[in-house]
């Protein structure tokens, strides 16, 4: 085992805590382990998945942080071609959620998540996608094709 230190805001270290306590880890220690594992499951999960995707990306946001919005814009009109729609919700006085429909190659659709998720300003990123359904009317299903007319 390694040991390492690090700094880490107190509201983070209290919410983490909570949450260990919550799941009954007797060991911080155990816990960061944990999470880290997660993170990087999560993280090989994303860029393992191949071809084409639609799925949602869900963002929060603080936008009195300068200059975020701007940069969210910018992403977003970048990946126009990927993005489908979008709505956004004004969730606190402070905090705004974004809910974005990505539909495209599974690349593009990591690309702008992560553009996102480097933000500073972005509190939180999500990504939930499944297959697009290309497959589904064009596909060789038996079974589906079976129960289908077109
Ligand atoms: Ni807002």
């Amino acid at each position: 085992m390694m040991r390492i230190s690090m700094s880490l805001p107190k509201k983070l270290l209290a919410d983490f805590d909570e949450v260990l306590k919550d799941r009954g880890y007797q060991s911080r220690s155990k816990g960061i382990r944990d999470a880290l594992q997660d993170y990087i499951l999560r993280y090989q999960w994303m860029n393992e998945m191949e071809g084409e995707r639609i799925g949602v990306i869900t963002i929060i946001y603080d936008h009195h942080y300068t200059g975020v919005m701007e940069d969210l814009a910018e992403i977003q009109h970048q990946f126009r071609d990927t993005i489908t729609a979008s709505m956004h919700i004004h969730m606190t006085v402070r905090y705004c959620m974004e809910v974005i429909i990505v539909d495209g190659d599974v690349k593009d659709i990591r690309s702008v998540t992560e553009k996102m998720m480097k933000l500073k300003g972005v509190e939180h990123v999500k990504l939930t996608s499944t297959a697009n359904g290309k497959n589904f009317d064009h596909g060789t299903d038996p079974d589906y094709s079976h129960n289908h007319t077109h």
